[in-house]
């Protein structure tokens, strides 16, 4: 048994703390895969995951495509540009067609939030949300929880900030969710026009300054600012960001001397994160990357192998 009680990965909310940790667990035994000279194991031989991305990606797109080779499923790409959406179908027909080729595993990236939960009350497929809206982003605070562990030995008792645009971020949304979950404190910190209304509703400290909520935090989590966004006059400029809100030398020192940086990507260097910072000895970057790998294929075999109870 794979001890993952949920039919579909909608989001990291109803999660509990044992879900999260079984995924972690998995996740932390998948890794060792990367390193093999092949780097294949044949436990989903014979299953299908088709990737349904129906907005921009790169590192989870990818990785999902890895994490389903790895484990020998067959994995089918298709993006949006290259979807009969750009004719006007509807994204539940896409999916019900889709899913007449007996996928077992859908994985979906969409603009609208709650498009990950409509697919999994339409169609037979394992439903996994790889970004919905400013929703969720739940395989995104899984590989960031197992980052967080890996570094610090532990999520229980841990400061973390989560500093940007929260308001428009999915990542920010799961991560709390998770964390929280695992005994960390949260704390957010962003300018008014980038804090949702009422977020203190869920259980986290709130700063509109980026100073005190990295003043003794174990870890620094940057979002990236949707430059898309800056028409909306949620702030004047990028250049003003960077210089309010940016992380920099400064305002890092101001966490403990031994705290990580982490930032989801895409990256907008020099705006919420100085190039010294995100290449230095602190950022843990690149190795979110590598666990979204694993922890990715730990999605796909608790939902595809069969073993799910729900
Ligand atoms: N972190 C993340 O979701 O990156 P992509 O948009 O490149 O998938």
């Amino acid at each position: 048994m794979s001890g993952f009680p949920h039919r579909h990965l909608l989001g990291t909310q109803t999660l509990s703390a044992s879900d999260l940790t079984t995924l972690l667990d998995l996740g932390e035994r998948f890794l060792e895969i990367a390193e093999r000279p092949i780097k294949k194991v044949p436990t989903l031989r014979g299953k299908t995951v088709i990737n349904l991305f129906l907005e921009p990606s790169t590192r989870t797109r990818t990785s999902f495509e890895i994490a389903a080779k790895r484990l020998s499923a067959d994995a089918v790409n298709i993006s949006g540009a290259a979807s009969s959406t750009v004719k006007g179908e509807t994204l539940l027909d896409t999916a019900r067609n889709l899913d007449a080729m007996s996928p077992d595993v859908v994985v979906v990236r969409h603009a609208q939030a709650g498009a990950a939960e409509l697919l999994a009350s339409r169609i037979r497929a394992r439903v996994v949300n790889a970004g919905d809206g400013a929703h969720e982003h739940p395989t995104q605070a899984l590989l960031d929880c197992s980052t967080i562990r890996k570094h610090k030995g532990r999520i229980e008792g841990l400061k973390v900030a989560i500093c940007g645009d929260v308001a428009h971020s999915r990542v920010a949304r799961s991560n709390i969710f998770a964390l929280r979950a695992l005994g960390a404190s949260v704390r957010v910190a962003g300018p008014r026009t980038m804090l949702p209304a009422g977020v203190e509703s869920l259980g986290v400290e709130v700063h509109h300054r980026i100073e005190p909520a990295v003043a003794g935090v174990d870890v620094v989590m940057m979002l990236r600012i949707q430059k898309e966004r800056m028409g909306e006059g949620l702030f004047p400029n990028t250049r003003e960001y960077a210089r309010y809100f940016g992380l920099n030398q400064q305002r890092l020192a101001l966490a403990k001397a031994d705290a990580i940086v982490l930032h989801p990507g895409p990256m907008n260097r020099g705006v919420e994160i100085e190039p010294a910072i995100a290449d230095g000895p602190r950022a843990v970057i690149l190795d979110q990357v590598t666990r979204g790998v694993a922890l990715r294929m730990a999605v796909l075999y608790v939902l595809a192998g069969g073993e799910a109870q729900e």
